[in-house]
């Protein structure tokens, strides 16, 4: 009866529909085993939206999805399993994206959240999805291996198909994986504790600053930021970091990120050899490639980027730039030592080579004496200098700053005024205010102190729970650690393992441009609070464990 019904309304829906409005088909629907045949329960109604043969969520608390209607002798749950599942693998729905909920699902396609949640249990069991039914359900970052092998939507893709002639920057481009849209769960490497953000008092700060905004901040216009607030980070950068500047070197920008891609943009040519640490940030790569720069990957020991290793790998090119992270290396959390520093200062003094020195969270130091920035020690004026409030307050506020060379403030000045001529002014006013209160300090001070606390019940329950399956080195700064794998086990297969267990872990491949060593997972220990990181640990000891068999 189900196959007739399904026939009739897919070549005749007019028809079925008049079936419908004479009752003739709610008999059969009340009857609760045809029902079920169809993954239905009594009381619901025909999913309507599949009388148009493609069925549009109208709406839908995350994505609007355009699922194709239901095939003939396919139960119901089958069916979105297998739309839910052709949508990820053709890249439709991202990883890290949110399916809508199942109420949701249920309201839109008319079927019961029972049907739904036995499709989303199946996506889960495969590894396509992640998450729990109640506190969302989310594509997998780590997919499952032969979705990694179906040809990704290249961002260019869409303007390929019209024939439309892009630049070689255009084609070069590739984008950066988007920031996660789900809440926080351990061991999220990209986010600070964003529930101890002091939103209330933010927000009053902010009242007050829009309460007694003048017409010359409305009006805007100073390319290089809002002078204050210039001042302000030049005051915090020479006593706090060591930064030797003046605030006419300083310039507000929307990120490093943005840092990166500008001094990319007025240093490099296409074919520039640029050193990168190996491993590496993977966002400064990207935007080095864009303009066509060649990435040279030199090797991180135990004292930071190694000069002689990258010397004697990339003698017969001497790099336009180097990207470093010497206050807390990138991925691996290595501290560049004095030495270190020194001899790279000096040989970019004589190889005339610029040093973007990318401080972006070196405001968390737990152990160990903080050493001055390479800008700091700089007599040559070689080095840029970066550091970011996305650690330090939040990611959505865009705010950097960037200290430059007095001799290339003006060209960093013009590039800012054929742009975005400034990040908003008002949001750096309110920061401005917000750190000569004094609550940034203060604010330092309190993650300082909650940060090293999470890291402390990381490390005990990483002992306690992990022996012999993940070993976490002395962590002296920032708000992730690498761990390295024992037993043989690959990070790879434990990031995958992780992500059923509902733990994020990165592989430290990831960060590689060439081979990379494959025992390394990275974890954040920072954006959840001590019980979901013993939580964490629970399920990742499962994972792991299964690593192993
Ligand atoms: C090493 C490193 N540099 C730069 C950035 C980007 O900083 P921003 O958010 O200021 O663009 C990040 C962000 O995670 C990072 O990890």
């Amino acid at each position: 009866m189900s196959i007739f019904i399904y026939s009739l309304h897919t070549t005749f829906p007019a028809a079925c529909y008049a079936l419908r409005a004479r009752t003739c088909i709610y008999p059969y629907r009340r009857n609760s085993r045809f029902l079920a045949s169809l993954g239905m329960t009594n009381g619901e109604e025909w999913p309507a939206q599949f009388d148009r043969g493609r069925c549009m969520a109208k709406k839908s608390s995350t994505l609007p999805l355009n699922l194709k209607g239901p095939k003939l002798r396919m139960p119901l749950y089958r069916w979105l399993y297998e739309e839910l599942r052709s949508e990820i693998l053709a890249g439709r729905l991202h990883p890290g994206a949110r399916l809508p909920a199942t109420r949701d699902l249920a309201q839109q396609y008319r079927i019961s959240r029972p049907t739904i949640v036995t499709a989303f249990e199946q996506l889960r069991s495969e590894g396509y999805v992640e998450g729990k039914v109640g506190s969302g359900t989310y594509v997998s970052e780590t997919l499952p291996d032969e979705l990694l092998q179906a040809p990704r939507a290249k961002s260019t893709a869409g303007t390929r198909r019209r024939g439309i002639p892009l630049s070689a920057y255009a084609r070069r481009l590739r984008p950066l994986p988007r920031a996660e849209a789900r809440p926080a769960r351990a061991f999220r490497a990209s986010q600070p504790a964003l529930d101890a953000f002091p939103t209330n008092l933010w927000a009053q700060v902010a009242a007050r600053r829009l309460r007694r905004v003048s017409t010359r901040l409305l009006a805007g216009g100073e390319a290089l930021g809002y002078r204050p607030l210039r001042e302000a980070v030049a005051e915090y950068l020479n006593t706090s970091r060591g930064v030797k500047c003046t605030a006419d070197q300083v310039l507000i920008i929307s990120g490093v990120q943005q840092a990166l891609d500008r001094t990319a943009h007025l240093l490099l040519d296409p074919g520039d050899p640029v050193w990168m640490e190996e491993p590496g940030y993977p966002g400064a790569a990207v935007v080095f490639r864009a303009v066509g720069a060649k990435i040279c990957p030199v090797p991180v020991d135990s004292e930071g980027l190694n000069l002689d290793s990258g010397r004697r790998r990339w003698q017969k090119q001497r790099p336009r730039l180097i990207y470093v992270t010497p206050a807390h290396q990138f991925p691996l959390g290595v501290t560049m030592s004095l030495r270190r520093r020194l001899s790279l200062l000096e040989w970019a003094r004589r190889s005339r080579t610029i040093i973007f020195e990318d401080d972006y969270d070196s405001e968390y130091r737990y152990s160990g004496r903080p050493i001055p920035a390479l800008q700091g020690l700089d007599r040559a004026a070689v080095v840029i200098f970066a550091g970011s409030f996305t650690d330090v307050l939040f990611p959505a506020l865009r705010l950097a700053y960037l200290v430059v060379p007095a001799d290339m403030v003006e060209i960093f000045a013009a590039a800012e005024s054929v742009s975005t001529h400034h990040p908003p002014l008002i949001d750096q006013a309110i920061l401005c205010d917000f750190i000569r209160e004094g609550h940034f300090a203060r604010h330092v001070r309190r993650m300082r102190e909650l940060y090293a606390e999470r890291l402390s019940v990381l490390v005990e329950s990483v002992r306690e729970r992990l022996g012999g399956l993940l070993e976490i080195p002395a962590v002296e700064a920032g708000l992730r650690t690498v761990g390295w794998l024992q037993g043989g086990i690959m990070a790879e297969r434990a990031a995958k393992a992780a992500a059923k267990y509902d733990v994020e872990v990165v592989p430290l491949s990831r960060y590689a441009y060439g081979r990379a060593r494959s025992d390394g997972i990275v974890l954040g220990f920072a954006a959840v609070d001590a019980r979901e990181l013993r939580r964490g640990v629970e399920q990742l000891a499962q994972a792991l464990l299964e690593c192993l068999a």
